[in-house]
């Protein structure tokens, strides 16, 4: 993971992570980089383990470190990939950010040069919130 004070180039910073991701199983390679808004950006990338489901997703990766540096607010996540297309975020990750940042814009890159726009809102419509959790 990597911290940036790069307001302007969460693009870049996806980009960096992305060249660190540890997937040597899928070969499916994330970088995602999360701006705060104070214009922090905080990188992650997909850490794959041998036992599968220990790995972790970039967009997460990202988003812990970016908690554990002090930031909760959100504005962007961008989520840099070699695929053919871009890529949203997985569901537990739309999940995990829509408890800091349910108006996020979602930018999906590619490292051909495409790019996607999404609303957390569209990708995750119904997310369980903490006010969920008082609805016993
Ligand atoms: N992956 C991510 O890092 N983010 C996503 O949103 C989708 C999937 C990773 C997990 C795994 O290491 C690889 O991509 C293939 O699923």
């Amino acid at each position: 993971m990597t911290t940036s004070r790069d307001a302007v180039d969460a693009g870049a910073a996806a980009l960096a992570a992305l060249k660190h991701a540890y997937a040597p199983y899928s070969h499916f390679r994330v970088g995602a980089a999360l701006r705060a808004t104070d214009g922090t950006v905080v990188a992650g990338c997909n850490v794959e383990n041998a036992a599968f489901p220990a790995g972790t997703c970039a967009e997460r990766g990202a988003l812990a470190a970016a908690v554990a540096t002090g930031h909760r607010d959100f504005d962007l996540i961008v989520v840099a990939t070699d695929a053919s297309e871009p890529t949203p975020p997985c569901g537990m990750c739309r999940q995990a950010l829509a408890e800091f940042a349910p108006s996020l814009h979602v930018v999906g890159i590619t490292t051909a040069g495409k790019r996607a726009d999404w609303a957390l809102s569209e990708l995750l419509p119904q997310p369980f919130t903490p006010a969920s959790l008082t609805n016993t």
